[in-house]
């Protein structure tokens, strides 16, 4: 599979060479002493944030909530929760980024709302409420209990009774986090509305939270049960999703997203999506209709770490693309276990490569440039919902939200008080300022590699293919019209032999994941090399 570089001369969207840096507000800086990151906290943040090398940022949910699930439960969509500041605060964090070359990305929480939102307020007041259908209301089964036997993603069903009424309410997530109805045009007029507001103050586009689940089937028919299901995997894989998720006229909503997006020029819109390949290109959209620029591709976070598996996912991924669709990779979030965790601090240095050498978009989120591997969190300080009403299943998401940690002193520069989440354990070497110091440093190597990246506009926006290697390595190429990259990850502990393509010899070394040495025609055990060749 060979992808040739875009000579089609057309100016290319900001984000197609962007790298993008998530930030997970609670957990990035606090500067008013209350143990929870802010906005004036990120704020102060800018030139480190600038300094790394990315070009835009993610901010997660920022707005009004009770905080159920952290800011995905959204009271107000047009307001900034006090606890992360004001709206001059962020109006002056987009001003500030701008001025530095930043652009900035809000989170869009379309497929719920809080359930103290004042529309959801008004639609349970009463049955013949106006804003009764802007969520999704039944009555129970007629032999008594819910519905339909849809799971919520958090545990247990997806339905809650709600006595006033006399019916229920659907919930994907928390019972907390209410379902909008998208089939309502009033609920896509204020939505729009939303979009408009954020859009009209120079936000850079949004990252769109469950974008799959937004649209139901119209009779809510029950789901299929899931064949595989075992005891332990959580009670939403309890049954397939066919029926709550993913639904042909979810490419009609992403397609209007995307023209309300454009209308304002480069806005860029992510679409949060978990689904298999084949499904997760179609919102991409076609020609005539185009959906989210990027559907946001999960596939290295659980995918088995070793050379020949990558080498599959990233062929077949590249391979479903559609003509016009631009690639991206995500190697970490906040709902995601850290992948050095499970991969290793030498394996972590190569999937830092392997993020941003990739043909396409790279997430970065924010902790893994200090290398944060494993994180456990004593039992008495879990937060996260989705643990603490499935405990015991492995299911918690705080080890990956734990603050950043600036430096060794106490609280590790995160804040002056005891800090909502622990820090990660390995704190007094991973943080910024000793990583700083340490030319060895994950720290030294992102900023390193992003560098090479700015510099190397094969990289950015060059052909790709994937070349022969030696067993357990992944090798790769990356061109332009001005140069050829060969890009060799070493996934294995031990020695192995680094192929050249015919004809080729290595003409600088740009990169590497270790100590630079003379190249004997080996790579090193976990080595990651990226080298400019030219023909001998
Ligand atoms: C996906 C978000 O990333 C996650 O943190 C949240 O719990 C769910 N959507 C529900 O909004």
């Amino acid at each position: 599979m060979s992808i040739q570089p875009a000579i089609d001369g057309r100016a290319r969207p900001w984000w197609e060479s962007a790298v993008i840096y998530q930030i997970y507000p609670r957990s990035f800086q606090d500067s008013d002493r209350d143990g929870v990151g802010d906005i004036e906290g990120i704020r102060g943040r800018l030139d480190y944030i600038a300094g790394l090398g990315v070009d835009a940022i993610w901010l997660s949910p920022i707005f009004p909530s009770p905080m159920a699930d952290f800011g995905y439960d959204v009271s107000d969509y047009c307001a900034v929760d006090p606890i992360f500041g004001t709206l001059d605060d962020i109006e002056r964090l987009i001003a500030q980024a701008h001025e530095r070359g930043l652009r900035l990305l809000l989170d869009f929480v379309p497929n719920h709302s809080s359930t103290v939102h004042p529309w959801f307020a008004e639609s349970r007041s009463s049955r013949d409420n106006p804003k009764r259908d802007w969520y999704i209301w039944r009555d129970g089964a007629p032999g008594g209990g819910p519905p339909n036997n849809w799971t919520s993603d958090m545990g247990g069903p997806a339905w809650e009774w709600d006595h006033a009424t006399g019916q229920y309410y659907l919930h994907t997530f928390l019972t907390e986090q209410a379902d909008l109805n998208w089939r309502n045009p009033e609920v896509r007029a204020a939505m729009t509305d939303v979009l408009r507001f954020w859009f009209d103050r120079g936000v850079d586009g949004f990252r769109i939270d469950v974008l799959w689940h937004c649209i139901k089937a119209e009779d809510l028919p029950d789901n299929p049960a899931n064949p595989d299901f075992v005891p332990g995997m959580g009670e939403k894989f309890l049954v397939l999703q066919h029926h709550s998720a993913n639904q042909p006229e979810i490419h009609e909503l992403a397609a209007a997203f995307r023209m309300l997006a454009d209308s304002y020029g480069e806005r860029l819109l992510v679409g949060e999506i978990c689904l298999p390949v084949d499904e997760l290109m179609r919102y991409y959209g076609s020609v005539d209709a185009p959906g989210v620029h990027l559907p946001f591709n999960f596939q290295l976070f659980e995918a088995r770490w070793d050379a020949a598996t990558l080498a599959a996912i990233i062929a077949a991924y590249e391979t479903a693309l559609p003509p016009e669709g631009w690639p991206n990779w995500v190697l970490g979030s906040h709902d995601a276990p850290r992948l050095a965790g499970r991969i290793g601090d030498l394996q972590a240095r190569v999937a830092a490569m392997l993020l941003l050498t990739l043909r396409g978009t790279p997430t970065l989120y924010q902790g893994d440039e200090l290398g944060i591997g494993r994180v456990s969190i004593p039992p008495e300080r879990i937060r996260d919902p989705q643990d603490l009403r499935q405990p015991g299943l492995g299911l918690g998401r705080d080890a990956a939200r734990t603050p950043m940690a600036w430096n060794d002193s106490v609280y590790a520069g995160f804040s002056e008080v005891e800090p909502w989440l622990p820090l990660h354990g390995s704190w007094p070497v991973h943080n910024v300022e000793s990583e700083d110091r340490d030319p060895a440093s994950m720290l030294t190597l992102y900023r390193r590699l992003l560098a090479v990246r700015r510099r190397h506009a094969s990289l950015r926006t060059g052909g790709f293919r994937l070349v022969p290697s030696d067993e357990g390595v992944l090798q790769y190429e990356r061109w332009d019209a001005d140069e050829r990259l060969l890009i060799a990850l070493n996934m294995r502990s031990e020695t192995r032999r680094l192929f050249l393509p015919d004809g080729a010899a290595i003409a600088d070394v740009l990169a590497s994941t270790q100590a630079l040495r003379t190249l004997d025609g080996s790579l090193a055990p976990d080595e990651g090399l990226v080298l400019r060749i030219e023909n001998a």
